[in-house]
């Protein structure tokens, strides 16, 4: 098939088959969001527990009431201020709408994607295209086509190949269930600020105990994470650790704001941007790298606490809870 050929894509998402897709966050592994038998490969594909919710990413926001009910204007003042962009909106789910999709909840998780060939897709498709990212579960989310063809490989029928993605880490989830209280579920490139500044009310992001909010994947401690153990070490101890690895013989990789004190035999070092965006656009790809290089650990230079950093240092936290458990 000749590359990127939308209507063939399309096809075969109505024929069934899985089509991985770029979007500006990361790489999606698209179903018919209408189609059981479709979706049931989805989670066959990546390994993933059947009760994880799906995203349904739509053409554009005129598509919302096919697949939510009950919407609030909330909805579509964010949709018109963000979308086509990295925002996904949990409504309450529309009664057509599969339970393989919800993951048997009340609501629906719905958006718009920023990115031309998902765009053209979905317009060629006409309907809703349910896609997680394109990873195996809980592993590194794909944010090139070549990741995903590594990862699932045979599994997908089309891999459509839109270059690196622009973001970089998954979009944000706004909880609208309970309208007059916004929940961010997963932080993302559009911070709570933003949300609150296009809602006029305080969003804040769901406090680990509160039982109401809806389950989320993304939001088990341990996710996107490397097969090497990662570690997140404070700039000011980085280089003594660094130091004290390789004077005991360890194999060592590094992702740091700062340059290598030493060059070494037994040291791989990544060096990232200290600018938000593009340490997200490349985080990722850097994580993959290092846990390719046959490294004992990764040591990761923590970036600043603050809420500029919330969604890097989020995948981050999870990042180096997962690699300790597998
Ligand atoms: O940027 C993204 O959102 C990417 C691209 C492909 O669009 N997709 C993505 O999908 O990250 P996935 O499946 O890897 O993560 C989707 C998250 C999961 O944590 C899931 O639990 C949550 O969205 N989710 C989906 N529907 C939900 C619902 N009804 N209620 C609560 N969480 C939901
Ligand atoms: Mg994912």
């Amino acid at each position: 098939m000749a590359v990127n050929d939308i209507a063939q894509a399309a096809a075969a998402l109505k024929a069934g088959e899985l089509v991985a897709f770029p979007t500006e966050t990361v790489y999606g592994l698209g179903a018919d969001a209408a189609n059981p038998v479709a979706l049931a490969k989805i989670f066959a594909a990546k390994g993933r527990p059947a009760d994880h919710p799906l995203i349904v990413h739509l053409p554009a926001a005129s598509h919302l009431e096919r697949w939510a009910i009950n919407i609030p204007p909330a909805a579509f003042a964010l949709a018109s201020a963000f979308w086509p962009g990295p925002l996904t909106l949990i409504l309450q789910r529309h009664p057509a709408v599969p339970d393989l999709v919800t993951g048997g909840q009340a609501s629906v998780g719905l958006r718009v994607p920023n990115h031309p060939l998902a765009l053209a897709l979905l317009r060629e498709f006409g309907s809703g295209i349910a896609a997680p990212s394109a990873n195996r579960f809980g592993r590194i989310s794909p944010t090139t086509a070549q990741h995903v063809r590594d990862e699932l490989g045979e599994a997908v029928a089309v891999v459509l190949d839109g270059g690196p993605c622009a973001v970089g880490i998954e979009s944000t989830i706004l909880d609208l269930t309970r309208p007059e209280r916004p929940r961010i579920l997963r932080p993302g490139a559009i911070g709570a600020a933003e949300l609150g500044r296009a809602l006029h009310v305080a969003v804040t992001e769901r406090s680990p105990g509160d039982e109401h909010a809806p389950r989320v994947s993304g939001a088990l401690a341990a996710h996107y994470a490397p097969r090497t153990p990662l570690q997140l070490v404070a700039p000011e101890h980085l280089s003594a650790a660094v130091r004290q690895a390789l004077a005991a013989g360890e194999r060592l990789a590094v992702l740091a704001m700062q340059t290598t004190p030493d060059a070494h035999s037994g040291l791989v070092w990544r060096i990232a941007s200290a600018d938000f965006s593009a340490y997200a656009h490349d985080l990722y790809a850097n994580l993959r790298a290092l846990d390719s290089a046959a490294c004992a650990r990764i040591l990761v230079e923590a970036p600043p606490a603050t809420a500029a950093w919330r969604a890097v240092n989020d995948r981050l936290q999870r990042a180096a809870v997962g690699s300790n458990n597998t």
